[in-house]
């Protein structure tokens, strides 16, 4: 290899290769020592020096064949997906208990579910006395005797819900993004570790990691199908989502939790929430390394009414990598414009191009020459199949856990959003250690934390 071989200016440093698991540990092992203790972490804890030794492995759990028993809480869309789908993945499951914040979301889903299994209405199991309601029917759904709980609230929740599920001993699935800031990814990868030494599944619903092409595409490109991978670009370019207008009934809270898309403290904005999937395979292209920081650009052009709150309606984020690696997410929420949902991976011998929804799995050559295509099965429902493979991994004793891979592509997105949001560059420790909690301080049906939209070079990292 000559020095201006492409490769030679692209292959990161040796710091570049250390597992994304090493390096979580490294920046967050000292930060999260509080969490695993039961405290929510200041965010003001140093950083450790060094890796953390890696934990000793966990034997294999006895296999288990009883039924189990399902807790749902987020009664909404994915929820209703999420509680079908984890009923369908295991015959010897019911779904017994469910919680929410509003009372009209429950009976909704309650209503759905039970339509979905009309067949076998024994598996939905849920009378009135195990229906709760309110910010603290998370508790009363996993004391309510459950083995498995699905977390389908918003993002802002998931911290919490996980580590009381965690404390409690239960198996979890975790809708994504796992969290909205950094104490609340902190909490997510204590409540990960604490679960592997429980031996308990976690599963994060990065759904397109459990998709048949997206893994034989990523799978090629790990194996070195385009050679090293000099770039990516992601996509995730939409139109905006649902508006609820304000019923006179309706408190300050009740208001933004029916518009939660649009209230950067309980979704994350839209790069988090929604794009944070393109991130995540962003993250999966480069075999999951950490970048050393980020600049992005974002901002508000077409959002207006209260209903929009505060979030943006773009970002464009520029992930630099040892060695000098730049890796490209854009994200749009903007109506009457065109959409592409794709990733573009460029390599020092070919190109990929993915796009799931289509689908396209193409990887060419640099002459344009198709080389690979995807041609295996495309029949499975990458929800069901994520559901699947975590119900089989807890009957066989060996649950999976990808919660600190889920709070690592959650951290990617959040700390491109605060890049935007202050017009910095910020680095992954900087994210990683940040003490901005978007949490307020009391969760009841009255007022809500105002919507102060951020402006770049004014509003200050924390
Ligand atoms: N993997 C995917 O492709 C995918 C698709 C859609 C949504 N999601 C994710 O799923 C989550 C839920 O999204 P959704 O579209 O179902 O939203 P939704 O509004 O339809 O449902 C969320 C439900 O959670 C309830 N809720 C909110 N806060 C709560 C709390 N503290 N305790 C109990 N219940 C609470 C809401 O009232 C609502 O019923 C989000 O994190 C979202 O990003 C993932």
């Amino acid at each position: 290899m000559t020095s201006r071989d492409p490769i030679a200016k692209s292959t990161p440093p040796a710091a570049a290769n250390l597992s994304r698991r090493a390096l979580l540990s490294a920046a967050a092992s000292a930060a999260i020592l509080p969490a695993l203790a039961g405290c929510r972490s200041t965010g003001t804890e140093p950083l450790a020096s060094a890796p953390a030794p890696a934990p000793a492995p966990i034997p294999p759990a006895a296999p288990v064949t009883g039924p189990l028993r399902i807790g749902l809480i987020g009664c909404g869309g994915r929820g209703t997906g999420a509680a079908v789908q984890a009923l369908r993945a295991d015959k010897n499951t019911r779904l017994v208990a469910m919680g929410d914040v509003l009372p009209d979301r429950l009976n909704a889903c309650l209503n759905a579910v039970s339509k979905e299994m009309a067949e076998e209405a024994a598996r939905v199991d849920v009378p009135e006395s195990r229906r709760f309601v309110g910010f603290d029917s998370y508790q009363r759904v996993i004391d309510a005797g459950v083995d498995v709980v699905l977390l389908t609230s918003y993002p802002q929740f998931r911290p919490a819900h996980l580590a009381a599920a965690v404390a409690a001993g239960k198996h979890v699935f975790a809708e994504k993004p796992v969290a909205v800031d950094a104490p609340g990814v902190r909490s997510v990868i204590a409540s990960a570790r604490l679960a592997q030494q429980k031996n308990l599944g976690l599963l994060v619903g990065f759904c397109w990691r459990y998709h048949d092409g997206m893994r034989a595409t990523f799978d090629q490109l790990a194996k070195g199908a385009i050679g090293p991978v000099l770039s990516v670009h992601t996509t995730y370019h939409t139109s905006t989502l649902a508006r609820r207008p304000r019923k006179p009934e309706w408190s300050d809270m009740e208001f933004q939790l029916r518009n939660w898309w649009h209230f950067t403290w309980l979704s994350g904005d839209h790069i988090v929430e929604q794009a944070v999937h393109s991130i995540d395979r962003l993250s999966w292209a480069l075999g999951d390394r950490i970048p050393e920081r980020v600049t992005c650009l974002g901002g508000r052009a077409a959002r207006s009414g209260p209903e929009h709150g505060d979030v943006y309606d773009n970002f464009s984020a520029i992930f630099e990598y040892p060695g000098g690696l730049r890796a490209f997410h854009t994200t749009r929420q903007i109506d009457s414009c065109p959409s592409d949902n794709s990733d573009y991976v460029v390599g020092v011998n070919g190109r990929c191009e993915i796009n799931g929804w289509k689908p396209v799995y193409a990887i060419r050559d640099h002459a344009g020459k198709k080389v690979w295509n995807y041609t295996g099965r495309d029949d499975r429902d990458m929800y069901q199949t994520e559901h699947d493979e975590l119900f089989a991994s807890i009957r066989a004793g060996r649950p999976i856990n990808d919660g600190e891979r889920g709070a690592s592509s959650t951290l990617l997105a959040i700390m491109a959003r605060m890049a935007a949001y202050t017009g910095q560059t910020i680095t992954w420790e900087q994210a990683m250690n940040s003490q901005q909690n978007l949490t307020p301080e009391s969760l009841a049906m009255g007022p809500a934390p105002s919507a102060e939209i951020a402006i770049p070079g004014r509003t200050k990292f924390i």
